[in-house]
């Protein structure tokens, strides 16, 4: 069984020091306000089970007036007014003063997540400055087209047509934990490229960085309104923000039972919704490939962020005649694995997020188990603090078992032989996911043709786990609706207008 890495050797910064020494409230209508109720909820350090401070916990009373302000800065604020130059400046400006934070904000998300501190640092914190560098841009180019038009029944009469393209509203966002951060730019930055005002419901296992993200709102200059921060429960926060009668649109992070519920809950006024749930990514190494290097990828593409990834390769589907070579590798990566505490600076892996997803993945290993899957590394909680579990590798698994069909969201890899593409196809699309796949290969056309076949919204060739704010990021089957990132994100935050003028 690994050992811990020790809690010495975290440093907690001055910053984040003072930022938790304070009460942490919401933001609605550019004020920080505790909550109606006055009460708040625990946040914990997942690395020690402990209480780190509390935040106000948001209802339905804050959630309404969250909508209300948002509504008013989208009506008659000064936001509508803005050029979309001045608005793309105002996105830039918060891409600035994150960037000058960088190094709070890895800390702060390392201390509520559990993940590495020196992870946040280069994935987390530069992929949101750069979301909203690249959203920026955008927000002075979402244009419309003219269109001719011919009219069959009024022969001889001229129109001029065009499109242009509105903001949707006042839009509901409720994100998930595994990316605290990250998922607050994804969803922010398109909506406020396309001049949309917001209300945001994190996760309650992680509201510190959106929190912080807060106060750097209210420093760039956002007008009052335009971005208002409600933290509380998802049944008690992000329900009513779901079911919100003034609500224009909800875009959601999270789990597929949450999702459905989201969809009820918007029939009310017929919302707009966007969905970006879970996956159960097939990730398939062919013979032709050289095993080092897909060794490293298969590990990679599961224990990045402890497996706590929606597109996470949980399903490692092997060409038979590499299939032990490669599975063997994997499980010797999962060993060397240093996991600890996230702000310890060698850690390589921290704790799961809570005591839930520490259950809800050693119940889904203990299946396994219990259906004849065999671990060749990990299978076990470690120690008796904090969230940690053993990354591990499950051999001896068939299709139909409940860690081959289910997402675990945690760091626990599923492998299975394979002996040629017709084959291994069925299998790698037999899932009610499809948010991504990989693909390990030599062989361009085997590569492109399987991209091809795959149902699933990302595949990633000789890589995986890269994203970008330029690449549209989402699901095919029950892994959502809609793409976040990419210029198509804009499309869920703009309605088309039509307008068409006799001449
Ligand atoms: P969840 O779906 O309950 O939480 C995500 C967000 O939804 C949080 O902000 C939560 O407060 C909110 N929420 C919860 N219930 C709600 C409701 N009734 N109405 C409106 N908002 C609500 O996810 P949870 O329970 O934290 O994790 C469970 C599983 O979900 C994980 O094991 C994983 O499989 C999946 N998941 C997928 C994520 C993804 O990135 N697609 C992220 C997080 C979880
Ligand atoms: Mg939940």
């Amino acid at each position: 069984m690994p050992t811990l890495l020790e809690a010495s050797g975290t440093h907690i910064s001055s910053q984040v020091l003072k930022f938790l020494n304070q009460p942490l409230k919401l933001l609605i209508g550019g004020k920080w306000v505790e909550s109606a109720s006055g009460q708040t909820f625990p946040v914990f350090n997942p690395a020690t089970g402990q209480i780190i401070t509390h935040a106000a916990s948001g209802e339905s009373e804050d959630i309404n007036r969250a909508v209300q302000a948002a509504r008013q800065a989208f009506e008659s604020g000064p936001w509508s007014r803005l050029t979309v130059s001045e608005r793309g400046k105002l996105i830039w400006k918060l891409a600035d003063l994150l960037e000058a934070n960088l190094e709070e904000f890895a800390e702060l998300e390392s201390m509520d997540n559990g993940k590495p501190i020196s992870v946040a640092r280069v994935a987390d914190v530069p992929l949101a400055v750069d979301l909203f560098r690249y959203m920026a841009g955008w927000a002075t180019k979402i244009e419309g087209n003219t269109i001719p038009i011919s009219v069959p029944y009024t022969p001889g009469t001229q129109y001029f047509a065009y499109t242009v393209r509105e903001p949707v509203g006042v839009v509901g966002q409720i994100i998930p934990w595994n990316f605290p951060l990250l998922m607050a730019a994804w969803k922010l930055g398109p909506a406020l490229a396309a001049g949309c005002t917001i209300v945001l419901k994190p996760a309650e296992q992680t509201p510190l960085s959106a929190i912080r993200l807060g106060e750097l709102i209210c420093e760039a200059g956002f007008p009052d309104g335009v971005i208002n921060i409600v933290t509380g429960y998802g049944e008690s926060a992000g329900a009513p923000l779901a079911a919100h009668p003034d609500v224009d649109k909800i875009a959601f992070t999270g789990s597929t039972e949450v999702g459905r519920l989201i969809v009820k809950a918007a029939t009310g006024n017929l919302k707009k919704v966007s969905l970006e749930l879970g996956g159960k990514s097939p990730n398939v190494v062919f013979k032709d490939v050289d095993p080092e290097i897909a060794i490293k990828g298969a590990a990679n593409s599961i224990f990045f962020n402890h497996g706590q990834c929606c597109a996470a390769g949980s399903r490692l589907y092997v060409e038979q005649d590499i299939f032990e070579q490669v599975v063997e590798g994997v499980a010797a990566e999962a060993k060397k694995i240093k996991i600890g505490p996230g702000l310890n600076p060698s850690t390589e892996m921290g704790p799961l997020v809570s005591d839930e997803q520490l259950n809800r993945v050693c119940g889904y290993i203990q299946s396994g188990f219990a259906e004849g899957a065999k671990a060749l590394a990990g299978g076990q909680r470690i120690g008796e603090q904090g969230y940690f579990v053993e990354p591990t590798v499950l051999v001896d698994t068939k299709q139909t078992m409940k860690v081959v069909q289910e997402e675990i969201f945690g760091p626990v890899v599923t492998a299975m032989p394979f002996r040629e593409v017709d084959e291994l196809l069925p299998l790698a699309n037999d899932s009610a996911y499809g948010l991504a796949a990989g693909i390990w290969t030599n062989d361009l056309s085997k590569a492109h043709r399987l991209a091809s076949k795959l149902r699933a919204g990302t595949v990633w060739i000789n890589c995986y786990n890269v994203f970008d704010a330029a690449l549209p990021f989402g699901g095919y089957k029950q892994s959502g609706w809609g793409r976040d990132m990419g210029h198509n994100a804009l499309e869920l935050y703009t309605e088309v207008k039509a307008v068409c003028a006799k001449l």
